[in-house]
C-alpha cells in the first residue's frame, strides 16, 4: 500500500515552543551537533524557513533555510525520524520549502551534504540537484562536503 504524507501529518511553521523537539530530532538524526541557539538564530534570521512535520502531537520532521544571496536560498538542515522515512515526508517538506523561496524572489538553491551520505544524495539528485564541487574537511569530523545545486 502507498503511504501518502497527507494521510501521516501536516506541515507547519516552526514557532519557538518547537526548539526543544526540533534540536532532540537534529542531534538523533543528523552527524553534526546542533545546539538550540543555533536553530533559533536560524529561525530569527528568516523565520518563515523552519517547517515542522507533524504526526498526531509529534514533530517527525524539519527543514530550515536560509537566504544565501539576493537570488539564492540554502537548504540548512532536512531531517526525518528514522521510522517516519520513505513516506514523503521529506519530499513533502522540501516542496514547501521551494515555494517559499519562489514567493521569496529566490532563483536557485543550494545544500551541502556529507560525501559519505548516500541516503540523502540520492534523495537530492532525485528532486534535481546536482553536484557543483566537493568542499574538502568541511565537517567537524573533517569529512567532505559535496556543495549541490539546482535552479527553482
Ligand atoms: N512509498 C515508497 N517509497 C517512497 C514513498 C512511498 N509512499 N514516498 C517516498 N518514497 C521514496 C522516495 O521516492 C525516495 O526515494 P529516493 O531516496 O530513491 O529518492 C525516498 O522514499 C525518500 O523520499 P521521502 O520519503 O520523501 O524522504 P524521507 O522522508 O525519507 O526523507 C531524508 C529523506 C530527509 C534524506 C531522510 O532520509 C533523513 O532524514 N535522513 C537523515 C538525515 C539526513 O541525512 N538529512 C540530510 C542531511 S543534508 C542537509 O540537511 C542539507
Amino acid at each position: 500500500m502507498v503511504v501518502r504524507p497527507a494521510e501521516i501529518g501536516r506541515i507547519r511553521t516552526f514557532i519557538p515552543d518547537d526548539l526543544t523537539d526540533i534540536t532532540e530530532l537534529s542531534n538523533r538524526t543528523l552527524t553534526e551537533y546542533y545546539t538550540p541557539d543555533i536553530i533559533y538564530d536560524i529561525y530569527r534570521a528568516w523565520p518563515e524557513s523552519i517547517s515542522v512535520y507533524v504526526a498526531g502531537k509529534r514533530i517527525v520532521g524539519f527543514i530550515a533555510g536560509a537566504k544565501y544571496t539576493r537570488t539564492e536560498g540554502r537548504i540548512l538542515l532536512l531531517a526525518v525520524e528514522r521510522e517516519y522515512r520513505t513516506m514523503g515526508i521529506g519530499s513533502a517538506l522540501m516542496e514547501h520549502f521551494f515555494e517559499i523561496c519562489r514567493k521569496n524572489s529566490l532563483l536557485s538553491i543550494r545544500l551541502e551534504v556529507k560525501s559519505d551520505n548516500a541516503e540523502a544524495i540520492r534523495f537530492y539528485r532525485r528532486y534535481g540537484f546536482s553536484v557543483t564541487h566537493t568542499m574538502p574537511g568541511y565537517y567537524s569530523d573533517m569529512s567532505d562536503a559535496l556543495l549541490m545545486w539546482r535552479m527553482l
